[in-house]
């Protein structure tokens, strides 16, 4: 949800335009004196920096750049000067911008998007401000006739908050992240994420709603709820789905609380129509992330879990997963099993992949990911434009 990111304290968020107010009135004050000011200041930092070289001539650029500000090189020699940036950084293959795969868009302008998953190499991605599922192949050709949008991106008024979506047995389950629900008992409000079970029709431009039960795991509010989510079959017949948290703790007061990611494991109670919790599984903390977007899982257990706020990727291992199914008795993450990726970066060494809110496994190897639409109003850097609202295809190190 778009909500769901008021409350990041963006660095160069919310201080904007007053930070420009006072450039003005202080541009307005020093103009008067202001070849004098500038040469004075600029003949001190001049001299500072010769003494600086005089008494130590091994003064490398770094030093002088400490003399002399220069954010953008400093950040630039960050990457520079980091040998393991080709190990640690995950790479492009090819990427795509939602509005150019689909011929017919279905008047929809925003994408959102907030999760995708891979059915036998198809993939199927849902926003999070809409209530279509865009259905795509793996090439990320523009404008084929492969790549669908699947029902109507306005069925309800309100936004969808769609943040998951995942397949079994002919269906495509999406959660609803956090939804405001009234205890009728107690006449109290109280937030649930909802999972809808939709059945795409034959022709496939359509799905029909199977079912809309809520989770039994309550949260704080609206704006952090589930983010991602995988479901899988149970050793025991039941079908079993991973609710990943947004918030460490699941919370919204602590969530910038690092490294205490959770998953809540679900099952469904078709006459209660409820998906009551069977465990909470903690994520290792060497995911030691502010946020956690998406969660998707191989048969063989091989894990990935993606961060927006920090750009990253963690890569694991659960414990009771084999061959596509799930041991709830056992299931937990391999402490000693991860790897972190982070998404590439711009020549700047700035954070580009600002907006990743799903990831699935293509293969072993690589993986696809979606991005949401950047925050507005000067919440997010500019750089974070060029990726978002957009598919993209990575290869792993
Ligand atoms: C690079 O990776 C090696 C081995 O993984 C590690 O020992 C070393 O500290 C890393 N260097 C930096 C600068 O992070
Ligand atoms: C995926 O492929 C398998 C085997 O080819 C097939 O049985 C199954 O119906 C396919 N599932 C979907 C959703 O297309
Ligand atoms: C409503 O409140 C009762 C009593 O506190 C509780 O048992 C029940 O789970 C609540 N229902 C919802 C939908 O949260
Ligand atoms: C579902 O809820 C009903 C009603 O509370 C209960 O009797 C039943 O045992 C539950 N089913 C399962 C599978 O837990």
């Amino acid at each position: 949800m778009d909500n769901t990111n008021e409350h990041t304290p963006l660095k160069a968020s919310s201080g904007i335009p007053a930070a420009e107010n006072n450039v003005h009135s202080n541009y307005r004050k020093i103009t008067g004196n202001l070849p004098t000011k500038i040469y004075f200041a600029s003949g001190i930092m001049l001299l500072v920096a010769i003494t600086a070289i005089a008494i130590n001539p091994r003064l490398n650029e770094d030093s002088l750049m400490s003399i002399y500000p220069m954010e953008g090189k400093k950040l630039h020699k960050k990457c520079k000067a980091n040998p393991n940036y080709s190990k640690e950084t995950l790479k492009t293959a090819y990427e795509m911008p939602f509005a150019a795969l689909f011929e017919d868009t279905r008047g929809e302008k925003r994408f959102e998007a907030s999760s995708v998953t891979n059915v036998n190499g198809t993939f199927y991605a849902i926003c999070d401000n809409s209530w279509s599922i865009s259905k795509f192949a793996s090439s990320l050709a523009a404008f084929s006739e492969q790549n669908t949008m699947i029902g109507d991106p306005n069925r309800e008024d309100e936004d969808s908050g769609y943040e998951a979506i995942f397949h079994h047995s002919d269906v495509f389950y999406v959660i609803r992240e956090s939804v405001k629900h009234t205890n009728e008992t107690e006449g109290e409000s109280c937030y649930h994420a909802i999972i809808e079970e939709l059945i795409v029709n034959p022709d496939g431009d359509d799905y029909k709603i199977k079912d809309q039960c809520r989770c039994e795991y309550e949260f704080e509010g609206d704006s952090k709820g589930f983010e991602g989510g995988f479901g899988m079959e149970g050793v025991d017949g039941n079908f079993y789905v991973f609710g990943l948290c947004e918030g460490n703790f699941c919370s919204e007061e602590f969530k910038f609380d690092k490294g205490n990611g959770k998953v809540i494991l679900m099952k469904k109670n078709e006459t209660k129509c409820l998906w009551e919790t069977v465990k909470t599984i903690d994520i290792p903390s060497t995911a030691n992330f502010r946020d956690y977007s998406d969660i998707s899982i191989r048969p063989n257990g091989k894990v990935a879990i993606t961060t927006q706020e920090d750009s990253a990727l963690w890569l694991g291992q659960m414990v009771g997963v084999q061959d596509g199914k799930v041991d709830p008795e056992i299931i937990s993450f391999d402490d000693d099993v991860h790897e972190i990726y982070y998404f590439p970066k711009a020549d700047t060494c700035d954070t580009v992949y600002c907006n990743v809110e799903g990831i699935t496994f293509i293969n072993d190897e690589m993986l696809m990911a979606v991005s949401d639409k950047m925050k507005s109003k000067g919440r997010q850097p500019f750089q974070c434009l060029e990726k978002d609202q957009s598919i993209h295809a990575f290869v792993l190190p």
